[in-house]
Protein backbone atom coordinates (compact mmCIF):
# COMPACT_ATOMS: atom_id res chain seq x y z
CA UNK A 1 0.00 0.00 0.00
CA UNK A 2 2.98 2.68 0.47
CA UNK A 3 4.76 1.69 -2.40
CA UNK A 4 0.77 2.12 -4.53
CA UNK A 5 0.79 5.65 -2.41
CA UNK A 6 4.20 6.97 -4.08
CA UNK A 7 3.38 6.01 -7.16
CA UNK A 8 0.06 7.78 -7.75
CA UNK A 9 1.78 11.10 -7.46
CA UNK A 10 4.88 9.83 -9.35
CA UNK A 11 3.53 8.23 -12.60
CA UNK A 12 0.44 10.74 -12.76
CA UNK A 13 2.01 12.71 -15.29
CA UNK A 14 3.96 10.03 -17.11
CA UNK A 15 2.03 9.17 -20.90
CA UNK A 16 4.73 7.53 -22.31
CA UNK A 17 7.72 6.10 -19.50
CA UNK A 18 7.79 3.20 -17.69
CA UNK A 19 5.15 4.09 -14.90
CA UNK A 20 2.23 4.57 -17.39
CA UNK A 21 1.47 1.31 -17.42
CA UNK A 22 1.59 0.72 -13.80
CA UNK A 23 -0.43 4.30 -13.16
CA UNK A 24 -3.10 3.25 -15.67
CA UNK A 25 -3.30 -0.61 -14.17
CA UNK A 26 -3.88 1.02 -10.62
CA UNK A 27 -6.38 3.68 -11.57
CA UNK A 28 -8.35 0.96 -13.26
CA UNK A 29 -7.93 -1.43 -10.62
CA UNK A 30 -9.47 1.72 -8.10
CA UNK A 31 -12.00 2.44 -10.90
CA UNK A 32 -13.16 -0.98 -10.95
CA UNK A 33 -14.66 -0.15 -6.98
CA UNK A 34 -14.93 3.06 -7.09
CA UNK A 35 -18.43 3.54 -8.02
CA UNK A 36 -19.91 0.40 -6.66
CA UNK A 37 -22.70 1.53 -3.78
CA UNK A 38 -21.58 0.48 -0.18
CA UNK A 39 -22.01 0.47 3.22
CA UNK A 40 -20.41 2.67 5.48
CA UNK A 41 -19.47 -0.34 7.61
CA UNK A 42 -17.54 -1.56 4.75
CA UNK A 43 -15.12 1.83 4.05
CA UNK A 44 -11.03 1.93 5.69
CA UNK A 45 -10.57 4.17 7.77
CA UNK A 46 -7.87 6.21 5.65
CA UNK A 47 -10.43 5.57 2.12
CA UNK A 48 -11.04 9.48 2.27
CA UNK A 49 -7.38 9.81 2.17
CA UNK A 50 -6.76 7.62 -0.47
CA UNK A 51 -9.50 9.12 -2.04
CA UNK A 52 -8.90 12.23 -2.05
CA UNK A 53 -4.83 11.33 -3.07
CA UNK A 54 -5.80 9.82 -5.72
CA UNK A 55 -8.21 12.26 -7.06
CA UNK A 56 -5.01 14.92 -7.07
CA UNK A 57 -3.21 12.44 -9.04
CA UNK A 58 -6.13 11.96 -11.59
CA UNK A 59 -6.28 15.75 -11.97
CA UNK A 60 -1.87 15.85 -12.85
CA UNK A 61 -2.64 12.55 -15.35
CA UNK A 62 -5.75 14.77 -17.19
CA UNK A 63 -3.55 18.29 -16.95
CA UNK A 64 -0.51 16.37 -18.83
CA UNK A 65 -2.71 14.88 -21.57
CA UNK A 66 -4.29 18.76 -22.30
CA UNK A 67 -0.54 19.74 -22.60
CA UNK A 68 0.23 16.93 -25.09
CA UNK A 69 -2.68 17.75 -26.96
CA UNK A 70 -2.20 21.57 -26.89
CA UNK A 71 -1.33 21.71 -30.58
CA UNK A 72 -4.15 20.00 -31.77
CA UNK A 73 -6.89 22.69 -29.90
CA UNK A 74 -5.03 25.98 -29.85
CA UNK A 75 -7.16 26.91 -33.12
CA UNK A 76 -10.62 26.32 -31.79
CA UNK A 77 -12.89 28.89 -32.46
CA UNK A 78 -15.20 29.99 -29.49
CA UNK A 79 -18.00 31.33 -31.86
CA UNK A 80 -21.07 28.82 -31.95
CA UNK A 81 -21.26 27.86 -35.62
CA UNK A 82 -17.58 27.92 -36.15
CA UNK A 83 -17.02 25.98 -32.64
CA UNK A 84 -19.52 23.05 -34.07
CA UNK A 85 -17.87 23.18 -37.73
CA UNK A 86 -14.34 22.21 -36.06
CA UNK A 87 -15.48 19.80 -33.91
CA UNK A 88 -17.36 18.06 -37.21
CA UNK A 89 -14.55 18.02 -38.80
CA UNK A 90 -12.87 15.77 -36.34
CA UNK A 91 -14.69 13.44 -37.53
CA UNK A 92 -12.31 13.11 -40.73
CA UNK A 93 -9.33 14.49 -39.71
CA UNK A 94 -9.74 13.91 -35.54
CA UNK A 95 -6.52 11.36 -34.08
CA UNK A 96 -6.77 7.72 -34.93
CA UNK A 97 -9.50 8.60 -37.62
CA UNK A 98 -9.15 6.49 -40.66
CA UNK A 99 -7.33 3.74 -38.65
CA UNK A 100 -6.65 0.81 -40.83
CA UNK A 101 -7.09 -1.70 -37.88
CA UNK A 102 -10.69 -1.36 -38.58
CA UNK A 103 -11.23 -2.31 -42.32
CA UNK A 104 -8.41 -4.87 -41.26
CA UNK A 105 -10.96 -6.12 -38.35
CA UNK A 106 -13.70 -6.38 -41.17
CA UNK A 107 -11.98 -8.67 -43.60
CA UNK A 108 -8.96 -9.61 -42.17
CA UNK A 109 -8.66 -10.46 -38.44
CA UNK A 110 -8.88 -14.26 -37.34
CA UNK A 111 -11.49 -15.24 -34.60
CA UNK A 112 -9.00 -15.28 -32.04
CA UNK A 113 -7.64 -12.13 -33.03
CA UNK A 114 -11.17 -10.37 -32.69
CA UNK A 115 -11.82 -12.14 -29.71
CA UNK A 116 -8.31 -10.16 -28.47
CA UNK A 117 -9.60 -7.00 -29.71
CA UNK A 118 -12.83 -7.13 -28.19
CA UNK A 119 -11.45 -8.44 -24.19
CA UNK A 120 -9.62 -4.90 -24.85
CA UNK A 121 -12.17 -2.93 -26.03
CA UNK A 122 -14.49 -4.34 -23.07
CA UNK A 123 -11.74 -3.37 -20.54
CA UNK A 124 -11.29 0.14 -21.68
CA UNK A 125 -15.39 0.64 -21.68
CA UNK A 126 -15.99 2.98 -18.77
CA UNK A 127 -20.45 2.74 -19.15
CA UNK A 128 -21.28 5.50 -21.04
CA UNK A 129 -24.28 5.54 -19.56
CA UNK A 130 -22.71 6.74 -16.02
CA UNK A 131 -20.51 8.59 -17.34
CA UNK A 132 -23.72 9.91 -18.87
CA UNK A 133 -25.24 10.37 -15.64
CA UNK A 134 -22.35 11.95 -13.93
CA UNK A 135 -21.63 14.43 -16.46
CA UNK A 136 -25.21 16.01 -16.76
CA UNK A 137 -25.42 16.73 -12.83
CA UNK A 138 -26.05 20.34 -12.71
CA UNK A 139 -25.75 21.61 -16.33
CA UNK A 140 -28.50 24.07 -17.99
CA UNK A 141 -32.27 22.25 -19.26
CA UNK A 142 -31.51 22.11 -22.76
CA UNK A 143 -28.32 19.85 -22.62
CA UNK A 144 -29.93 18.27 -19.97
CA UNK A 145 -33.22 16.83 -21.65
CA UNK A 146 -31.02 16.17 -24.58
CA UNK A 147 -28.56 14.21 -22.12
CA UNK A 148 -31.43 12.88 -20.61
CA UNK A 149 -33.09 11.44 -24.04
CA UNK A 150 -29.40 9.53 -24.79
CA UNK A 151 -29.58 7.96 -21.40
CA UNK A 152 -32.82 6.61 -22.16
CA UNK A 153 -31.84 4.57 -24.72
CA UNK A 154 -28.81 3.52 -23.26
CA UNK A 155 -31.30 2.15 -20.75
CA UNK A 156 -33.29 0.64 -23.77
CA UNK A 157 -35.98 2.99 -23.07
CA UNK A 158 -37.26 0.90 -19.91
CA UNK A 159 -36.69 -2.46 -20.99
CA UNK A 160 -33.81 -4.44 -19.96
CA UNK A 161 -33.36 -6.14 -23.16
CA UNK A 162 -32.64 -3.22 -24.90
CA UNK A 163 -30.02 -1.48 -22.09
CA UNK A 164 -26.30 -0.98 -24.03
CA UNK A 165 -24.42 -1.89 -21.70
CA UNK A 166 -25.19 -5.78 -21.11
CA UNK A 167 -25.84 -5.67 -25.03
CA UNK A 168 -21.99 -6.00 -24.57
CA UNK A 169 -22.28 -8.04 -21.81
CA UNK A 170 -24.20 -10.37 -23.57
CA UNK A 171 -21.31 -10.32 -26.23
CA UNK A 172 -17.98 -10.93 -23.86
CA UNK A 173 -20.47 -14.11 -22.36
CA UNK A 174 -20.55 -15.33 -25.65
CA UNK A 175 -16.87 -14.95 -26.08
CA UNK A 176 -16.13 -15.91 -22.12
CA UNK A 177 -14.18 -12.49 -22.56
CA UNK A 178 -13.70 -11.39 -18.58
CA UNK A 179 -10.46 -9.02 -18.74
CA UNK A 180 -8.89 -7.76 -15.82
CA UNK A 181 -6.64 -4.91 -15.86
CA UNK A 182 -3.51 -6.91 -15.60
CA UNK A 183 -4.60 -8.34 -19.70
CA UNK A 184 -5.55 -5.68 -21.08
CA UNK A 185 -2.53 -2.78 -23.01
CA UNK A 186 -2.12 0.46 -20.31
CA UNK A 187 -3.61 2.68 -23.26
CA UNK A 188 -6.94 1.07 -23.21
CA UNK A 189 -6.92 1.35 -19.49
CA UNK A 190 -6.14 4.92 -20.05
CA UNK A 191 -8.88 5.80 -22.08
CA UNK A 192 -11.32 4.57 -19.41
CA UNK A 193 -9.96 6.06 -16.86
CA UNK A 194 -9.62 9.35 -18.61
CA UNK A 195 -13.25 9.20 -19.53
CA UNK A 196 -13.93 8.06 -15.74
CA UNK A 197 -11.51 11.12 -14.57
CA UNK A 198 -13.50 13.74 -16.59
CA UNK A 199 -16.85 12.83 -15.70
CA UNK A 200 -15.89 12.82 -12.02
CA UNK A 201 -14.21 16.07 -11.45
CA UNK A 202 -16.70 19.06 -12.36
CA UNK A 203 -14.08 21.27 -13.46
CA UNK A 204 -13.92 18.78 -16.37
CA UNK A 205 -17.84 18.90 -16.71
CA UNK A 206 -17.66 20.51 -20.12
CA UNK A 207 -14.40 18.36 -21.53
CA UNK A 208 -16.73 15.04 -20.18
CA UNK A 209 -19.05 16.59 -22.78
CA UNK A 210 -16.69 16.58 -25.89
CA UNK A 211 -15.24 13.38 -24.94
CA UNK A 212 -19.08 11.59 -24.74
CA UNK A 213 -20.33 13.57 -28.02
CA UNK A 214 -17.30 13.45 -30.25
CA UNK A 215 -17.64 8.97 -29.17
CA UNK A 216 -21.26 9.30 -30.55
CA UNK A 217 -19.55 10.46 -33.57
CA UNK A 218 -16.99 8.53 -34.13
CA UNK A 219 -18.38 5.71 -33.18
CA UNK A 220 -20.65 4.37 -36.08
CA UNK A 221 -17.88 4.10 -38.46
CA UNK A 222 -15.95 1.65 -35.84
CA UNK A 223 -19.10 0.07 -34.82
CA UNK A 224 -19.65 -0.76 -38.58
CA UNK A 225 -16.69 -2.45 -39.45
CA UNK A 226 -16.38 -4.31 -36.07
CA UNK A 227 -19.54 -5.93 -37.16
CA UNK A 228 -18.79 -6.86 -40.38
CA UNK A 229 -15.80 -8.45 -39.10
CA UNK A 230 -18.34 -10.35 -36.44
CA UNK A 231 -20.21 -11.37 -39.24
CA UNK A 232 -17.59 -12.76 -41.49
CA UNK A 233 -16.53 -14.76 -38.24
CA UNK A 234 -19.99 -16.32 -38.28
CA UNK A 235 -21.30 -14.66 -34.92
CA UNK A 236 -24.69 -14.54 -34.81
CA UNK A 237 -26.67 -11.22 -35.26
CA UNK A 238 -28.33 -11.63 -31.80
CA UNK A 239 -24.81 -11.34 -30.22
CA UNK A 240 -23.09 -8.68 -32.50
CA UNK A 241 -26.25 -6.55 -31.87
CA UNK A 242 -23.81 -4.09 -29.31
CA UNK A 243 -22.37 -3.38 -32.95
CA UNK A 244 -24.87 -3.46 -34.97
CA UNK A 245 -27.22 -0.87 -33.59
CA UNK A 246 -24.22 1.66 -32.64
CA UNK A 247 -23.43 2.01 -36.27
CA UNK A 248 -26.59 3.48 -36.94
CA UNK A 249 -28.05 4.96 -33.70
CA UNK A 250 -25.38 6.79 -32.78
CA UNK A 251 -25.87 9.01 -36.22
CA UNK A 252 -28.54 9.65 -34.79
CA UNK A 253 -27.29 10.81 -31.18
CA UNK A 254 -24.50 12.49 -32.57
CA UNK A 255 -26.48 14.89 -34.59
CA UNK A 256 -28.49 15.40 -31.56
CA UNK A 257 -25.93 15.59 -29.27
CA UNK A 258 -24.38 18.10 -31.79
CA UNK A 259 -27.27 20.48 -31.53
CA UNK A 260 -29.04 20.36 -28.44
CA UNK A 261 -26.29 19.77 -26.07
CA UNK A 262 -23.18 21.33 -27.41
CA UNK A 263 -24.81 24.39 -29.50
CA UNK A 264 -26.48 25.12 -25.96
CA UNK A 265 -23.52 25.08 -23.92
CA UNK A 266 -21.07 27.48 -26.38
CA UNK A 267 -24.03 29.65 -26.50
CA UNK A 268 -24.03 30.49 -23.10
CA UNK A 269 -21.17 30.78 -22.51
CA UNK A 270 -18.03 30.68 -25.46
CA UNK A 271 -15.37 29.61 -22.95
CA UNK A 272 -16.71 26.48 -22.91
CA UNK A 273 -15.89 25.61 -26.60
CA UNK A 274 -12.35 25.36 -25.38
CA UNK A 275 -13.02 22.74 -22.73
CA UNK A 276 -15.57 20.91 -24.88
CA UNK A 277 -12.85 20.70 -27.65
CA UNK A 278 -10.06 19.80 -25.55
CA UNK A 279 -12.28 17.25 -23.71
CA UNK A 280 -12.95 15.63 -27.62
CA UNK A 281 -9.63 15.54 -28.78
CA UNK A 282 -8.25 13.76 -25.76
CA UNK A 283 -10.86 11.37 -26.20
CA UNK A 284 -9.55 10.56 -30.21
CA UNK A 285 -5.78 10.88 -28.99
CA UNK A 286 -6.25 7.48 -26.31
CA UNK A 287 -8.33 5.96 -29.31
CA UNK A 288 -5.32 6.55 -31.88
CA UNK A 289 -2.65 5.11 -29.10
CA UNK A 290 -4.86 2.22 -28.26
CA UNK A 291 -5.62 1.39 -32.20
CA UNK A 292 -1.56 1.47 -32.58
CA UNK A 293 -1.36 -0.33 -29.56
CA UNK A 294 -3.90 -3.18 -31.61
CA UNK A 295 -2.14 -2.85 -34.67
CA UNK A 296 1.64 -3.72 -33.03
CA UNK A 297 -0.29 -7.24 -31.17
CA UNK A 298 -1.52 -7.87 -34.80
CA UNK A 299 1.97 -7.02 -36.71
CA UNK A 300 0.24 -4.21 -38.54
CA UNK A 301 2.51 -1.95 -36.85
CA UNK A 302 3.77 -0.18 -40.59
CA UNK A 303 0.42 0.67 -42.06
CA UNK A 304 0.23 3.86 -40.65
CA UNK A 305 -3.55 5.67 -39.91
CA UNK A 306 -5.02 7.96 -42.68
CA UNK A 307 -5.21 10.78 -40.06
CA UNK A 308 -2.92 11.21 -37.11
FE1 LIG B 1 -24.89 3.20 -26.49
FE1 LIG C 1 -25.11 6.63 -28.41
Amino acid sequence: MRRERADWTRCAADLTGPGFARFQRELASYNAQRFRPGLPEEVPANQIIRDAKIASAEVAFVESLRKAIAPLTSDIPSGVDGFIAWFERLKQSGPGQGDPLFPWLAAHASLEEMIWFLSQEVAGEAGFEDLLAMTQVKVPVQAKLEMARNFWDEMGRGGAKGMHGPMLGRLADHFGIAPTPATVVPESLALGNTMVALATHRRYAFHSVGALGVIEMTAPTRAGYVNEGLRRLGVPAKKRHYFALHAVLDVKHSESWNREVLRSLVAEDPRRAKAIGEGAVVRLWHGARTFESYRQRFGLAKQRPLAA
